[in-house]
């Protein structure tokens, strides 16, 4: 199981949920997010390390090294820091 790690909010593990950002809110992480469907990019942090894989083509195209946590899922052990 892929370890998601929020930098100044602790980490948990991806468990198969749909997407990155369900895990975290599972685990009680304030995360960003408003449309969850790739439109918005209020669930945009920075990827400080590990892969990951979209799972829904977003509209919404985030910058460089950004990753938009509602459409992908976390490939690798992922540490993310909300922007
Ligand atoms: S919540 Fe809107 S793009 Fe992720």
């Amino acid at each position: 199981m892929a370890k998601i790690e929020v930098i100044g909010q602790g980490e948990c593990e991806f468990d198969d949920q749909f997407s990155m950002l369900e895990a975290l809110d599972e685990n009680g992480f304030d995360m960003p997010y408003s449309c969850r469907g790739g439109n918005c990019g209020a669930c945009a942090v920075r990827l400080i390390s590990g892969e990951v894989e979209e799972i829904q083509t977003p509209i919404y195209e985030p910058g460089e090294g950004e990753i938009l946590t509602c459409s992908v899922i976390p490939l690798t052990d992922v540490v993310i820091e909300v922007i």
